[in-house]
């Protein structure tokens, strides 16, 4: 059985504690340190940006997986690969040019994500996914933490394991929106290889022990 890896998602994090969240991830069984970048214009919120990334960096001692919800990402590649992103997702309804934007992401030496909306079905990734590290299913629509987990996203996940399998990709899938322990055994059932997790960690009394039990909920 593989091991399901847990990406904490630092939009539910107190940032007036950013320091202090860092080194509870660091300590804790996280894989990696999931950041959403949003624009106020390819969804309806603002977040953080290039600059609290770079300070995220200097501390984090696991992959930075920097989550863009932004128009025109082949723009800022270059800036967030200088801010310490190791992982860079674009959203495949903001990508024109999706596989030149892919192959720009690893030239500048990152893997490249593509996160697909509620929405958006798997076959449309059908001609590129050899090309893509990550493959980001988004559970909920883009923009904010702590809503409701929409269960057909339980079947993308299945018809995207079944895309893998068949073309021989090595592409990781990712799960984010609504994801905690009441869902996550299903998730990774379905085919799901890393978990993103935002308001079910940082909400949590004990954060260390949710990423715990999702990191061992398949098992
Ligand atoms: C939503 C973001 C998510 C968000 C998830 O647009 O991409 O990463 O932080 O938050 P929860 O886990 O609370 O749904
Ligand atoms: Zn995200």
């Amino acid at each position: 059985n593989k091991q399901v890896l847990v990406a904490p998602s630092l939009l539910a994090a107190n940032f007036l504690e950013l320091g202090r969240e860092v080194d509870m991830l660091n300590r804790s069984e996280a894989d990696w340190f999931h950041l959403d970048v949003m624009d106020g214009r390819f969804v309806p919120n603002i977040s953080f940006g290039l600059p609290v990334i770079a300070q995220i960096k200097q501390k984090a001692n696991k992959p930075c997986d920097v989550h863009l919800m932004i128009e025109e990402p082949e723009k800022y590649a270059a800036d967030f690969k200088k801010a310490g992103a190791d992982i860079l997702t674009v959203h495949y309804e903001a990508c024109i040019h999706l596989h030149r934007n892919i192959q720009q992401i690893k030239g500048l030496g990152m893997k490249a994500g593509v996160a697909l909306n509620p929405h958006t079905p798997v076959r449309l990734l059908e001609n590129v996914i050899r090309d893509i590290d990550v493959v980001l299913i988004m559970s909920v629509n883009p923009g904010f933490g702590g809503q409701s987990f929409i269960p057909q996203s339980y079947q993308k996940i299945q018809e995207l394991r079944q895309l893998i399998t068949a073309t021989g990709a090595q592409t990781l899938i990712e799960v984010d929106g609504g994801v905690s322990p009441e869902n996550a055994a299903q998730l990774v059932k379905a085919g799901a290889d890393v978990l993103v997790a935002g308001s079910a960690v940082f909400a949590a009394p004990d954060p260390e022990k949710i990423i715990h039990t999702l990191r061992t909920s398949a098992q």
